[in-house]
């Protein structure tokens, strides 16, 4: 078990399920929080409750999709039954549809149902959860709303021509919700995490992509589920009191240098 930073509060973690969810869900757990676990499918979710309660904590699992609203009414109405509060909505889906990142990678085909589905996954659910979370967060006082966005938000891409605007969108609610309510005691950050060894990264994995993606990083190892874990502790934490409306890269440092840095290394051999 951890120190307790979380204790006394409710956290709900939508895509729990797996990667960055799943670590946060256990994390959050450890720290005295009780979690309502969510993911699309309750075969995956509920493994990840049962052993947060295995090893003491309080944890539900809640079979969640983002893309249906019923389903993040339900989400919040049954944290509140259940926990009889909320303190934290993490948003942390993302459409993981490999039909969809197929057809999203040819600007030349641009596909409407690709960027409507990814919209509505990593948009709108994150922001319709917010929708009923506010008013129980507004009665209380206060609350944590944090996003997970992605390094695809902040530059151009050559791929995933929905799925970096769809996060870039996501970022822009990560600070109007922080402008909105702040005053009233409700805070919104994102996370923007670069490269994590989560499943769906690992699906596609291969040694090519071990050494391209380490070489970008400006640390020694790739990143973890837990390594944007303890950023979302932090956030959920009233450690972060004077957090609101802010992004945070968690990359390994890989946006840190110029364009010509690889180029650089290379010319020095
Ligand atoms: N892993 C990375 O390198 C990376 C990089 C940048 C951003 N992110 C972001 O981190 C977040 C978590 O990603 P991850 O890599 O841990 O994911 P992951 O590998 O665990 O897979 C995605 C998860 O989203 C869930 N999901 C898909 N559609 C859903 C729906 N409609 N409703 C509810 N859940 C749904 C899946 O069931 C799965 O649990 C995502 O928002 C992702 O965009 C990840």
């Amino acid at each position: 078990m951890g120190n307790g930073r979380l204790q006394g509060k409710v956290a709900i973690i939508t895509a729990a399920g797996s990667g960055i969810g799943r670590a946060t869900a256990q994390m959050y757990a450890a720290e005295g929080a009780g979690v309502l676990v969510t993911g699309r499918r309750l075969e995956t979710v509920e493994p990840v409750a049962q052993r947060i309660r295995d090893n003491g904590g309080r944890a539900l699992a809640l079979k969640v999709n983002v893309g249906i609203e019923s389903d993040l009414k339900t989400m919040i109405d049954t944290a509140i039954a259940e926990f009889g509060r909320i303190d934290v909505l993490f948003n942390n889906a993302v459409n993981s549809n490999p039909d969809t990142a197929a057809r999203d990678g040819d600007f030349l085909n641009f596909d409407v149902q690709a960027f409507n589905d990814n919209m509505r996954i990593n948009v709108l659910g994150g922001v319709l959860a917010c929708k009923y979370a506010l008013p129980h967060m507004l009665a209380q006082g206060e609350g944590s709303i944090i996003f997970t966005s992605s390094s695809s938000s902040l530059k151009g891409e050559v791929s995933m021509f929905s799925y970096g605007a769809s996060k870039a969108a996501l970022n822009w609610y990560v600070q109007t919700l922080a402008a909105t309510y702040g005053k009233q005691g409700i805070r919104c950050n994102g996370i923007i995490p670069g490269v994590i060894l989560t499943e769906s990264l690992l699906a596609w994995w291969n040694p090519a992509m071990e050494a391209a993606f380490l070489d970008l990083k400006n640390v020694p190892r790739l990143g973890q589920p837990e390594d944007i874990g303890q950023l979302a502790l932090f956030l959920a934490s009233d450690e972060s009191a004077f957090c609101n409306g802010s992004l945070y890269e968690v990359n390994g440092g890989m946006m840190c240098a110029t364009p010509m840095v690889p180029v650089v290394r290379e010319l020095l051999g």
